[in-house]
């Protein structure tokens, strides 16, 4: 192959927000697959809060990403080479990559490598079908359990897991506030994303505003962001509320540690209420049976989605600083080339 291999690496840990200067571009070789390996060219790189947590070195889920590594990231390739009998060159594959023009990896993880198929767009395996939507879906319903009736606040409401997760409750019979910042995501919510109504948490009083839209108290909230939401949230419980620990973007997660610890939560004891947190990759068994559901209530016209995608592997850097600072709508990818 007569091409060089863009990469960008990891360089300096940040000390808080995700800034540009952290990752360095780099070109060389398009490595050899080693035994066991498969050779991928890139296609497409998914953008999630959760690199952010890659970028520390503490223990989490999943070891940091070392300095003078790719970034890591989800993404879809093609196989170009493989010395792993399981997959061929030509196949298109889901996995853990980063971010480079190829990667010559093992397919066993952190997310191991899955084969797609080509009867829709490759991106909806990262949107729609991809790990945001069952984690609203497992979130939602798990832990949740919206019942007819029930007023159910999402934040972080325009962006892949939040919107996914109030058009379930919709499904469920809910009535369904969403959080989110700016007036054109609000008119998102309440115009094409079935939200019953939206609060500008840029803009307006979150905590007035609950209060008027939800004046029986807020039986599920699926909290995506922590902090002072969380704390306006726990204000206007109702009796046997259950809070839902998605996420916790507002503390930019700079560590495990938030500095805007909950405030309010002794309310869980005068309103009977459970707070409980997740992780989706416990459901990975379930998976199968959350997509059949997705899949139908897509067919029904019940579950609109948006896909943010950006084009190039040079914006990769930006394009994470940006989740941070809300400049996308629905799922966040990057669009590195197309497949043959
Ligand atoms: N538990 C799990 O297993 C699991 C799995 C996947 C994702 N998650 C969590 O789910 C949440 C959503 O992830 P996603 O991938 O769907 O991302 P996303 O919601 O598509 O994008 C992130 C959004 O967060 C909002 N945001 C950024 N900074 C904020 C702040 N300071 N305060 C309030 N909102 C802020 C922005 O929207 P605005 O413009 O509205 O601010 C931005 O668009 C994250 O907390 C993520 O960590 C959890």
């Amino acid at each position: 192959m007569n091409e060089n291999n863009r990469q960008y690496v990891l360089v300096k840990r940040p000390e808080s927000d995700v800034t540009d200067d952290i990752f360095e571009y780099r070109e060389g070789a398009i490595p050899d697959p080693g035994p066991g390996e498969v050779l991928l060219k890139t296609l497409y790189l998914s953008f999630d809060p959760t690199q952010r947590g890659w970028l520390n070195d503490v223990p989490s889920y999943i070891p940091p990403v070392q300095l003078g590594e790719p970034m890591r990231a989800g993404g879809i390739g093609q196989v170009v080479q493989s010395n792993n009998p399981d997959f061929a060159a030509g196949d298109i594959v889901q996995g853990t990559i980063s971010w480079q023009d190829y990667v010559a990896a093992k397919p066993d993880g952190p997310m191991p490598f899955t084969k797609l198929s080509r009867d829709y767009p490759l991106t909806h395996n990262m949107s729609i079908f991809g790990l945001t939507s069952l984690t609203a879906y497992f979130g939602l319903l798990e832990l949740g359990q919206p019942k007819e009736g029930d007023t159910v606040v999402v934040s972080g409401a325009a962006g892949a897991t939040g919107s996914i997760a109030g058009q379930i409750a919709k499904i469920k019979g809910a009535r369904v506030v969403g959080i989110a910042g700016g007036p054109d995501k609000c008119n998102w919510l309440t115009s094409k994303a079935n939200f019953d109504a939206a609060i500008d948490y840029k803009n307006e009083n979150v905590e007035e505003k609950l209060k008027e839209l939800c004046p029986n108290g807020v039986n599920v909230y699926f909290d995506n962001v922590g902090g002072a939401i969380l704390d306006a949230v726990l204000l206007n419980l109702a009796q046997g509320a259950r809070i839902v620990v998605c996420g916790g973007i507002s503390s930019g997660y700079h560590s495990w540690e938030t500095d805007h610890p909950p405030r309010n939560y002794m309310n869980l004891i005068l309103h009977s209420a459970r707070m409980e947190g997740f992780l989706v990759l416990t459901y990975a068994a379930r998976f199968p049976e959350a997509i059949g559901d997705i899949a139908k209530w897509v067919q029904e016209g019940k579950l609109h989605f948006e896909e943010d995608i950006v084009e190039g592997l040079e914006n990769a850097p930006a394009t994470l600083r940006g989740l941070f600072e809300g400049k996308n709508l629905g799922k966040l990818i990057l669009k590195v080339a197309d497949p043959e």
